[in-house]
């Protein structure tokens, strides 16, 4: 099966292609250079030439506090170019994946937000993000949404920054009133082959299973890599968030998609495996 993942330096597009290319799939790796989702014209002429059966369309403008001063950056990426996305995917006939996110919910449930929840965001990158789930689902007759949730994979996430700051013995403040699903980006990606295999459609969650706060996130890095850094916890109020965080946005999955394989394990026991990578 051919497939296009665009985005593919990025945290989650760099496990995906691995595992796609593991799995024997004809991967079509498009960087930011190959292809710029802010233009319909790029868009089309890459993927017309390419024409996947599959485009999973990983590309974002994911730095939630610079979307909200920049609105229109935000939005050209993360709806206008899924709408170009999904434009040339309807042309070409393939099936059409929107990686979305959490951070459409505005985190008010009380409890864990399923496919069916209705999305509320409340910032400019959940804003953005849920116009470009709206578009594609009008610009493209086979679609599939999948949010996911604060990833840790390739470097450059949080997980990374706590042990870095740790290990230069700088004390951490961390808030703990936020709450979210810490999600592996090799196990998500492994899910979403399976996905991808069966050609699945709609909307679908997927997140390492729990739910925890971000002081609590760290507290569990630090316990597993045996590191005692000074760590505080904080009020989301005293830390200089310039967006507003959804106070829980984690992520669970509606039963009627049991019957797929693709529950993911707890996030402890992702965490414990991402830092067992990172050490040896
Ligand atoms: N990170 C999270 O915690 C998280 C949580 C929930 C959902 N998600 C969603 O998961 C997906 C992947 O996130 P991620 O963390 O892997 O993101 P990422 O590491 O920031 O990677 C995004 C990729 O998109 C590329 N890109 C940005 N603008 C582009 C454009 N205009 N045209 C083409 N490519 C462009 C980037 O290339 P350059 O860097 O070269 O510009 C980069 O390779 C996104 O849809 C995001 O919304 C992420």
């Amino acid at each position: 099966m051919r497939v296009a993942v665009i985005g593919s330096s990025g945290q989650l597009g760099g496990h995906l292609v691995r595992i796609l290319d593991d799995k024997k799939y004809d991967v079509i790796s498009l960087q930011h250079a190959d292809i710029e989702c802010g233009d319909p014209e790029s868009v089309q002429v890459v993927l017309g030439s390419i024409e996947p059966e599959v485009v999973i369309n990983c590309a974002a403008f994911t730095d939630v506090d610079t979307c909200q001063n920049q609105p229109a950056e935000a939005f050209c990426v993360n709806a206008l170019g899924a709408l170009y996305v999904a434009q040339a995917c309807a042309r070409v006939g393939s099936l059409c994946v929107y990686i979305s996110t959490d951070f459409v919910f505005d985190g008010e449930k009380g409890e864990s937000y399923a496919e069916d929840d209705y999305p509320n965001p409340i910032n400019v990158y959940g804003a953005s993000k849920h116009a470009g789930e709206m578009l594609i689902r009008q610009a493209c007759p086979q679609w599939l949404i999948v949010r996911m949730a604060s990833l840790f994979g390739k470097t450059g996430n949080f997980v990374d920054m706590i042990l870095r700051k740790a290990r230069m013995g700088t004390s951490l403040r961390v808030v703990d009133d936020v709450y979210m699903s810490p999600t592996y980006a090799y196990d998500a990606s492994r899910a979403l082959e399976q996905l991808i295999r069966q050609r699945t459609t709609g909307i679908f969650h997927l997140a390492n299973a729990g739910r925890c706060s971000w002081y609590e996130l760290a507290k569990k890095t630090f316990e597993i890599i045996g590191l005692s850094p000074v760590l505080e916890s904080i009020h989301s109020h005293d830390y200089p968030y310039h967006a507003r965080r959804p106070k829980d946005s984690s992520l669970r999955r509606r039963a009627r998609h049991d019957g797929l394989d693709t529950c993911l394990r707890p996030w402890q026991q992702a965490l414990e495996v991402y830092l067992d990578t990172k050490t040896n």
